[in-house]
């Protein structure tokens, strides 16, 4: 077998292996991806594709937190220039949407919850309110009755991540390789990369961009977290925003269909399917949209969400100088504007803004490699 060259190898296909080769393929570098294909489907593809900062606050280290949430408010605020780029360049639609999210209460607990997560979003500059259940029903109609209170935030968006690969996928002529990489190796300036089917290449710079098992990173620094979800027919405009609840979420997308997700469960890193898991998350859409109850289910998935000690990606560089984009968790798809440019300036060397070189700063893999 001949040894392939590239100047740049990123190893993950997912949404930002794929959004770093499309803004590194503007250096003129040769660059391919490897993706393991069905064997280990991205994360990206099971991603419900919302784009909210403020509803994905992590625990913790309240200075991991607080840069969490920036760099999802940043990349955020880059989503509507990279949506509308990448629609232009491919002809291909994203599904990107702007209606805002509403996080619903139908107790008091929750309403609590709510006010507290408003308030500490405010706390950091974010846009975010509470609102009454009868406003709450005045913006979507087919809310419960039940529902006493509401966050609002109005400047939410999400995309139909499947459609965001496709586009991507369309907008890159660096090289996609299906194969599942077992070893990467420095020597000198180069890195000799091996694949399970024994295949090998080179290339100068390496980036690991892949998911929870990967199989490159240890599993104490990215681990699995899996998450099972549906997608049901619901005619459009009977929900416009994506609406949250503790328990379930429910996302409109084109064509009629509503995505419902989704389990969280740690540690598990098969795909299969709990069917109480599906069901679980349909009495609960169904306890905030009525409507839903009866509709038919159109598919459910699973994923596996790439996590993090602290909930926060890695972005920066391993002590063998290959670069990281890993660990998004919930985040992946809301990440990637901010983390592609971050690491593109890392490669290139592109000057940083300031949300950027503070991102970078935080998400240092220092902080989880011990060794
Ligand atoms: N981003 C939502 C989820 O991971 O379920």
């Amino acid at each position: 077998m001949t040894t392939k060259n590239f100047d740049i190898a990123i190893i993950g296909g997912g949404v930002i292996g794929l959004a770093l080769a499309r803004a590194l393929q503007k250096s003129d570098a040769s660059i391919a991806i490897f993706d393991a294909g069905r064997e280990i489907p991205p994360a990206s593809f099971a991603a419900a594709g919302m784009l909210s900062p403020s509803f994905e606050l992590a625990d913790g280290n309240a200075e991991v937190a607080e840069a969490l949430y920036r760099f999802g408010a940043y990349s955020l605020s880059r989503w509507s220039d990279f949506a509308a780029t990448l629609e232009d360049e491919t002809g291909a639609s994203i599904d990107y949407r702007t209606d805002g999210t509403l996080g619903v209460a139908n107790s008091t607990d929750e309403l609590e919850a709510w006010r507290e997560q408003t308030d500490r979003v405010a706390s950091l500059g974010g846009d975010v309110a509470m609102i009454t259940g009868d406003e709450a029903r005045a913006l979507e109609p087919a809310l419960a009755s039940t529902i006493i209170g509401a966050m609002l935030a109005p400047k939410d968006a999400q995309v139909d991540p499947r459609r965001l690969m496709a586009a991507l996928t369309k907008s890159l002529c660096a090289k996609q390789i299906t194969a599942r990489i077992t070893t990467v190796k420095k020597d000198g300036h180069c890195y000799h990369i091996k694949a399970s089917d024994g295949e090998a290449f080179n290339a100068r710079t390496v980036v690991y961009a892949g998911g929870a098992v990967s199989g490159l990173v240890a599993k104490e620094i990215v681990f699995p977290v899996k998450g099972e979800a549906t997608a049901i027919g619901l005619s459009e405009g009977i929900v416009r925003r994506v609406i949250r609840h503790r328990d379930a979420y429910l996302c409109p997308k084109a064509g009629g269909r509503m995505v419902i997700g989704a389990s969280e469960m740690r540690g598990r890193d098969d795909l299969e399917i709990d069917a109480s898991a599906i069901a679980h998350l349909r009495t609960n859409a169904a306890l905030i949209v009525p409507e839903s109850e009866n509709a038919k289910e159109l598919e459910r998935w699973s994923g596996l969400r790439p996590g993090t000690a602290d909930g926060a990606p890695i972005l920066g560089r391993n002590a063998d100088g290959c670069f990281l984009a890993l660990g998004h968790y919930r985040n992946g798809i809301l990440h990637t504007p901010a983390a592609t440019e971050a690491m593109a300036a890392l490669i290139l060397g592109n000057t940083q803004t300031p949300e950027i070189a503070a991102a970078l700063r935080a998400f240092s893999p220092d902080r989880l490699v011990t060794t």
